[in-house]
């Protein structure tokens, strides 16, 4: 990558919300699941660029706990999608990625649930980079699933309501051990978080483009990094 700022540091944690597939494929005549078809082409590509631009985390949006909406064919056409790269990621075992997987999978089909589990233990002790999928996946949820697990604690008493702060919080998250998201990418024009690794990008920078997620080419991704490094990050000190 031409880095002209080499002594910033590197985002650790990426975010990507991987937006405008429906409009790709509407723009072109053609229905909404093609441009899905070409979106995960695009998550393939992002990663392999990803790893060797060395990103230690990142992390896809590929289904929200909302997405459960859409048109019954166009959800089988993600799941679908979703089956068929999760045995194309025997690729990414070879190259030594950790993945991971998280929303709650307790509403996707066995054989979703079994190839991602297969993925995850594979991959388990790999640390070149994580990949994080989000499937099934609400930051609502996740924190609301978390305050469940410590009121059941806190009623079998082991631990005190007292006990209580953010760092057990944040242990009760899917993303328990991986670090805060530092830059969230969103493509397709759309400026908003739609409930994505909510308690984790508290001090997030977010980088938006016109670009349609199909069409986010590995130079569009330099640039998101790039503007990351330029922006002064003070975490609310001076
Ligand atoms: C948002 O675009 C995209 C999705 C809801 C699905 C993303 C899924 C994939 C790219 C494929 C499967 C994932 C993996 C990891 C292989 P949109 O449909 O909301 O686009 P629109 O805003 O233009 O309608």
């Amino acid at each position: 990558m031409a880095d002209k700022k080499t002594d910033a540091p590197m985002p650790v944690h990426i975010g990507v919300i991987m937006d405008g597939n429906g409009r790709w494929a509407k723009k072109r005549g053609l229905p909404r699941k093609f441009g899905h078809r070409e979106g995960a082409k695009t998550f393939r590509k992002i990663v392999r660029h990803a790893k060797e631009l060395g990103v230690k985390y990142i992390t896809f949006y590929a289904f929200s706990t909302e997405n459960w909406r859409r048109p019954d064919d166009e959800v089988q056409a993600i799941m679908k999608l979703f089956d068929k790269y999760l045995d194309d990621f025997d690729d990414f075992l070879k190259e030594h990625v950790r993945m991971k997987f998280i929303g709650d999978k307790s509403m996707l089909s066995e054989s979703l649930q079994t190839k991602m589990a297969r993925c995850e233990e594979l991959s388990k002790d790999y640390d070149i980079m994580t990949l994080i999928i989000a499937v099934n996946y609400g930051g609502r949820d996740e924190i609301t699933n978390a305050a469940r697990l410590i009121a059941e604690d806190v009623k079998a008493g082991k631990i005190d309501p007292a006990d209580v702060d953010e760092e057990l919080l944040q242990s009760k998250l899917y993303t328990d051990g991986i670090p805060d998201v530092d830059l969230i990418i969103r493509p397709s024009g759309e400026q908003r978080l739609s409930n994505f690794l909510i308690w984790q990008s508290a001090y997030a920078e977010y980088y938006f483009t016109d670009i349609l997620w199909p069409d986010f080419s590995k130079k569009d991704f330099e640039r998101a990094i790039e503007e990351y490094k330029d922006r002064h990050r003070r975490f609310g000190g001076v």
